[in-house]
């Protein structure tokens, strides 16, 4: 039984290569913050924002820190295994290659960063989404160089794009009073701000041949532990949530007119608000125990801003929505992937599907 999937395997590889004459995976190229960093921020020396200390991967792996700002998967990491994709590497990863890059991808997410260039300034060291669209510019050289311009514009139009940025620029920037951007804007003006920025950042990555993205949204980012501690009442931050809210239904409608619009564009939105908020509400109804204070957490003292090797762990991982001040758990993220899942409606990807067709997106193309 292995065996003969294994020989089909071969074969359909067999003629794929024979009927392209190049070997065109199809990979995922991520962009976004530490909800998707898998180790960019590792390497930023002077970044404040890392996750390269215990507890950071203990239930990922060998247990030991990755990058990712979490005690195991990432939302990303979840939708692309269900999509068979294999999971991108960080760009900053010091054992990239080409081959590595055609096979599975690249992911340029770094902690703090965010849509606007000014956001997580005080991190330091972070990729904000332009940089972030440079840095793939420059791979895109790189795989021309390698491939030829032919067989790379291939590779890039046939490639799955993600984009999970915007909650830094609230939390990390317009609600914090030392950035301008918070005397600059009001609610509405800062929603349009990020959107405008958004359609501009999403404009170029479409002229680079990114033909099937999808964009997360933002989750109730008023109840991140981090938020709560803000008031004596310990309650979600309601400003903070209908931000996200709005910020939601804006770039719904953004992704909306771009797909509408941009020749073969297949540009989709996703978020799991709704269902979060649900979990958060009723978290013994998902089987959480907790879902307003971080499992890892530095004895009483919050919010303590990292997960230190001197914090202690909650019991039962799984049981808790957050992981630190920020993050989701694993178990939370599932959730989380899930609902994009099923709202976005997309299913596995054909490794062997060569064809750089557009709709639908994220489905194995029917050609095949
Ligand atoms: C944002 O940063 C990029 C470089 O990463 C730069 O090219 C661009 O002009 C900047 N945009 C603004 C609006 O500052
Ligand atoms: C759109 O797809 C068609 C058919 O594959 C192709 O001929 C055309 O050049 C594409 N246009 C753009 C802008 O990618
Ligand atoms: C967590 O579990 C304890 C003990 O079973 C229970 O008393 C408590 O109400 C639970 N909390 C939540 C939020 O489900």
């Amino acid at each position: 039984m292995k065996f003969s999937v294994a020989l089909t395997i071969t074969v359909v590889t067999f003629f794929g290569i024979a009927i392209d004459g190049n070997h065109c995976k199809v990979v995922q190229f991520i962009f976004g913050d530490s909800l998707s960093d898998v180790g960019n921020n590792i390497y930023l020396s002077k970044s404040l924002a890392q996750a390269n200390l215990p507890w950071y991967g203990i239930d990922f792996g060998n247990g030991l820190p990755n990058g990712r700002f979490c005690n195991g998967r990432t939302v990303a990491d979840i939708i692309g295994d269900r999509m068979g994709l294999p999971r991108p590497p960080a760009f900053l990863d010091p054992s990239l290659t080409e081959d590595i890059i055609l096979e599975n991808g690249l992911n340029y997410a770094s902690g703090g960063g965010g849509i606007l260039n000014e956001t997580g300034g005080y991190f330091i060291q972070r990729f904000s989404l332009y940089k972030q669209i440079e840095l793939f510019q420059g791979t895109q050289e790189l795989i021309r160089s390698k491939i030829g311009k032919e067989a790379a514009d291939k590779f890039f139009k046939g490639a799955r794009y993600v984009m999970a940025l915007g909650s830094n620029d609230f939390i990390n920037n317009y609600l914090m009073p030392v950035y301008r951007d918070s005397w600059r804007y009001n609610d509405q003006t800062f929603v349009d701000y990020l959107m405008e920025t958004l359609k501009a950042q999403l404009k170029i990555l479409h002229s680079l041949g990114a033909r099937q993205l999808m964009v997360f949204g933002l989750g109730p980012m008023g109840c991140i532990p981090l938020q709560r501690v803000l008031s004596t009442s310990g309650d979600c931050q309601e400003r903070t949530n209908k931000l996200a809210l709005s910020f939601n239904k804006a770039a719904s409608n953004l992704l909306n007119d771009l797909s509408n619009n941009l020749p073969n564009a297949s540009y989709k939105f996703g978020d799991a608000y709704d269902v979060v908020n649900d979990v958060i509400t009723n978290p013994s109804k998902y089987g959480f125990n907790n879902s307003d204070s971080p499992c890892c957490s530095f004895g009483r003292i919050r919010p303590a801003l990292t997960c230190v090797p001197a914090s202690s762990l909650c019991q039962d991982r799984s049981k808790y929505v957050f992981w630190d001040e920020y993050h989701p758990s694993d178990s939370a993220n599932e959730i989380i992937a899930n609902e994009i899942i099923k709202k976005l409606g997309f299913q596995r990807v054909d490794r062997n599907d060569h064809a750089p067709s557009p709709a639908p997106a994220f489905a194995p193309s029917s050609k095949d």
